[in-house]
């Protein structure tokens, strides 16, 4: 490595010889995934991919959570990931936002080294996909996920449904897609989308044993697996071309009756009514 790591706003970047670290760093809104942070996620990507030498990554989130999913606070069109209503922002400003989630997940499923998700506190929505887009994943027994999509009026969209019918079968996705009801580490592993569930003292030490276990292997055919598995599996249910759901998402966040859901979700969650424009996005 020659380069200095690069500096962002919502990510720190660490590298330690093989071992590259990506974490979530906006622990007061508990790494809610801001346009911003969508953005970073994806040249954070590709900086990895230009450094060879670093062959794993682990993706982590600061503080008591990995991430509370999109941010859906976040006031006016451009602070939002999600799809901002008609009028907010030129059409194809508000595109780009629909497009936002969808383009992470791709980047960061695709980076050469192989991400190991660190998961503990909260893996909500669009952290759930960040998640399920990295190739191994270990957790802290207490950590608790949910989709809440479809509880705050709006489709799954990111890519997310297809990856998650190929981690975890049509019906478990259906149900955890429709219900939006949380679940903790130990039922996430038995459906097999954990590779790990350790206790919370033990978790940054099982994600670097696993680390370890994958740096010791020879590079050349490690990555090779890693793009075998991951052909085979955008065989079984395509991910990366889902660009239409970002449209869909524009269209069905402008209904008037989910602005609605969406604010009574808000005040329910936060104690207080949404702010136009912002909405959730996964
Ligand atoms: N977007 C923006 N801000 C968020 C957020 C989100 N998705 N989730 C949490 N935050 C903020 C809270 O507003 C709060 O900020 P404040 O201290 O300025 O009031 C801070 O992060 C801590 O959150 P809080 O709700 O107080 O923590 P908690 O431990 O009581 O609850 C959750 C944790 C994850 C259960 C709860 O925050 C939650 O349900 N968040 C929304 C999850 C969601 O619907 N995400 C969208 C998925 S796509």
């Amino acid at each position: 490595m020659t380069d200095r790591v690069p500096d962002f706003e919502t990510l720190l970047l660490e590298v330690e010889g093989e071992l590259g670290w990506l974490t979530l760093n906006r622990p007061d809104r508990l790494n809610a995934m801001s346009a911003t942070m969508l953005d970073e996620l994806v040249r954070a990507a590709h900086w990895f991919d230009d450094h060879l030498d670093v062959r794993v990554v682990i993706v982590r989130g600061a503080g008591r959570a990995f991430s509370a999913g999109a941010d859906i606070r976040a006031a006016g069109a451009t602070g939002s990931p999600s799809a901002p209503p008609p009028g907010s922002a030129p059409w194809q400003a508000r595109r780009e936002a629909g497009q936002r989630g969808l383009r992470m997940a791709n980047a960061i499923e695709q980076m050469r080294a192989v991400t190991i998700a660190q998961l503990h506190g909260y893996a909500v929505g669009g952290a759930f996909l960040l998640a399920v887009s990295c190739d191994l994943r270990v957790a802290a027994e207490d950590t608790v996920f949910f989709i809440p999509e479809v509880e705050l009026g709006i489709p799954l969209t990111w890519g997310g449904v297809p990856r998650l019918v190929r981690e975890l079968g049509p019906a478990l996705t259906k149900e955890l897609v429709m219900t939006c009801r949380r679940f903790g580490a130990e039922e996430a592993k038995q459906a097999r989308f954990l590779n790990r569930v350790v206790p919370a003292l033990q978790l940054e030490a099982a994600a670097r044993e696993l680390a370890q276990a994958v740096l010791a292997m020879p590079a050349v055919p490690v990555v090779i697996t890693k793009d075998q598995v991951n052909a085979a599996a955008e065989a079984m249910a395509p991910a990366r071309t889902g660009y239409l759901e970002g449209d869909v998402l524009l269209g069905v966040s402008a209904d008037e009756a989910a602005q609605e859901v969406r604010r009574r979700y808000a005040a329910r969650t936060f104690g207080e009514e949404a702010k136009s424009g912002g909405s959730g996005s996964a």
